[in-house]
């Protein structure tokens, strides 16, 4: 969590770095703040709260100059306040700090720098790295950072500027991502590609182990040790408009909607004609008998569809694991066992801290992750892409759809790696994907304005209870989860058999409570849950098939929902009206969708 930037190039620095923030807030939004070096001192400028009170300050007070740093925080030591906004200064203030991650031994730095006659003004654990450079500094930053960085525990990307040196940006890397643009006569650092945009269009990422010196027109780089490495730049090839709203009011809006191109692309990445293409893993397949998942949040909800899928396709015995539980557990690594890490950011600490267990396990290790560079793309063995394309809403929404459509092509891979299915059951299976993107396209146009005034109706209730069964169980979950991180009502999602064994008991009639009810197997048993719910005067908003008379006669409200032919694949379908409803009720409690409080879209601290 928490994004940096830098710049350094013929602009002014500030309105680079403003542009670099908003791009980055998704990681982080308690405070911002930045340093601009001008040729005799080291400006800072930082508020708490969300970025535009650092504008009006900016507004107010400009910051001239063509070198500078910038942080958006999402608090971790010290509370979201002015003091403790990056950039963090030595006393002197000629050394400037910003830092992603967390210096794990703070406390014993902290007292030691105290006990030599420092003193700190923030309760952040990244204010003891200027104080460690200002001990050790005598006019060579590089040197100051070699001597220190040793004694840094943790994970952290910082960048640093000193007062001294106004053409340079300093950076080191140690398990927090940090990438170097490059554009005409130009440099930039940020924790993401897309605060990269639009000035650079080359760009590097930074391993862990190395530091890195950016001047207007290059950039040095070497290790924790001084060895020089050779930089390696990329072209960038994400282009702004997919990192800008557009005409949608918040990126959630825009994400929800682009989900059948994001399907559609899957799709046509996947299918050639009947056939299902290969995905390139660089894993034999053949002697897995035993698949784990490991994820977090909306991605772990994927893997409990994963593992219908697994299940069902492949006849492949499958567990799902919360990474932050995993991480901690003694897992049995035997042979025939692969590890699935699922992540649409791919930076999750939890998610690649399993990873990382499994590999010392000897465990190979499959990563479906929406950003490609990521952490826990470069750490597993092979990579699917995601295809969702930036997701930046800090609810996710189409990188959960993706992760579902995903899953089910490679359950479908394995099935017949496995010699689980034949040329006739692959080809069912691939048309019942076929006609999904245009069924979702369809479904997200269908009855708004039911979606609305149920949102409308139900947006004083304080808690909602959502149930499902079978493959709507984890659509239960993620309609719950979306409905919590972004309108603050709380909500739970169970699996409708679990109900009568204690939730139960919270029915009154102002709980509404969401069933997930498509005509399959578990309609009955659904119905079942809904009487139950009704006999207790609860209220019911339903999500069923478009012609369910039953249904729409005993729901409060029906949400209407077109068919997948393939069973498996319904929740692709079934999750849409619940986006769309957790959406209206926040923007109904005025919740900024795209940026609940306390949240941040990658969680890259435990
Ligand atoms: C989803 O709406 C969440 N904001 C969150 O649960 C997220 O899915 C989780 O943090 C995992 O992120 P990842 O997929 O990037 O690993």
């Amino acid at each position: 969590m928490c994004g940096i930037a830098g710049y350094i190039g013929p602009m002014q620095a500030e309105s680079v770095l403003l542009v670099a923030l908003e791009r980055l807030k998704y990681r982080g939004y308690d405070s911002a703040g930045m340093a601009i070096l001008d040729s005799h001192e080291i400006l800072i400028r930082k508020s708490e709260g969300r970025l535009r009170q650092l504008e009006e300050q900016l507004s107010m007070r400009p910051v001239l100059g063509h070198c500078g740093i910038a942080h958006t925080r999402w608090a971790t030591h010290g509370a979201p306040t002015t003091i403790n906004a990056h950039p963090h200064t030595c006393a002197r203030g000629n050394i400037a700090v910003v830092h992603n991650g967390i210096i794990e031994n703070h406390e014993v730095l902290r007292s030691r720098l105290q006990a030599a006659g420092a003193i700190f003004q923030s309760q952040t654990d990244t204010e003891v790295i200027p104080n460690l450079l200002a001990q050790v500094y005598t006019g060579d930053p590089l040197a100051a950072i070699q001597a220190i960085i040793s004694e840094l525990q943790g994970s952290f990307a910082f960048a640093a500027v000193f007062e001294d040196h106004p053409d340079h940006i300093f950076v080191a890397r140690q398990g927090s991502p940090l990438l170097v643009g490059r554009g005409e006569g130009q440099m930039l650092l940020a924790s993401d590609i897309p605060a990269l945009l639009p000035h650079a269009h080359e760009y590097l990422q930074l391993e862990d182990g190395q530091l890195a010196v950016l001047t207007r027109g290059q950039v040095r780089i070497c290790s924790f040790s001084g060895a020089v490495i050779e930089p390696a730049f990329k072209t960038i090839e994400m282009n702004v408009e997919s990192v800008s709203k557009g005409d949608y009011d918040s990126f959630m809006a825009k994400e929800i909607a682009e989900q059948p191109e994001v399907l559609q692309r899957i799709l046509e990445s996947r299918l050639r004609g009947d056939t299902l293409t290969d995905p390139d893993l660089g894993i034999d397949l053949r002697g897995i008998n035993h698949v784990v998942f490991l994820a977090a949040g909306t991605s772990w909800h994927a893997a409990l569809l994963g593992k219908r899928f697994l299940e069902s396709l492949a006849r492949i015995h499958v567990e799902v694991d919360i990474s932050s539980e995993y991480r901690y557990r003694n897992p049995v690594a035997s042979g025939g066992t692969l590890v699935v890490a699922i992540s649409q950011s791919g930076e999750t600490a939890d998610t690649l801290a399993s990873l990382r267990l499994a590999k010392s396990k000897f465990i190979p290790v499959v990563s479906l992750v929406n950003v490609m560079d990521s952490t826990i793309a470069r750490e597993s063995d092979g990579v699917m892409p995601l295809l969702a394309g930036p997701e930046i809403g800090v609810a996710s929404t189409k990188a959960y759809t993706a992760q579902v459509f995903a899953l089910y092509a490679f359950a479908l891979h394995l099935a017949r790696v496995k010699g689980r299915i034949d040329g006739e059951q692959m080809r069912r299976h691939l048309d019942g994907m076929r006609p999904i993107p245009e069924l979702v396209a369809h479904s997200l146009a269908l009855a708004e304005d039911r979606v609305l005034a149920a949102a409308e109706l139900f947006t004083p209730a304080n808690a909602t209870v959502f149930l499902g069964r079978g493959g709507e169980f984890p659509t239960a979950l993620e309609g719950a989860l979306k409905l919590k991180e972004i309108s603050y009502v709380h909500a739970m999602g169970y699996a409708g058999g679990e109900f009568k064994h204690g939730p139960i008991a919270l029915v009154t009639p102002s709980l509404p409570v969401v069933c997930i009810c498509p005509r399959d197997a578990m309609y009955e048993k659904m119905i079942s849950n809904i009487e139950e719910v009704r006999a207790r005067q609860g209220r019911i908003i339903a999500v069923g098939d478009a012609d369910d008379d039953t249904l729409a006669g005993i729901a409060d409200i029906c949400f209407p929902v077109l068919r997948s032919e393939d069973e498996l694949l319904q929740p692709l379908l079934s999750i849409l009206p619940l986006q769309r409803y957790a959406y209206h009720v926040a923007r109904g409690r005025n919740c900024d969708v795209d940026q609940p409080r306390n949240l941040a879209k990658s969680v890259t601290v435990e």
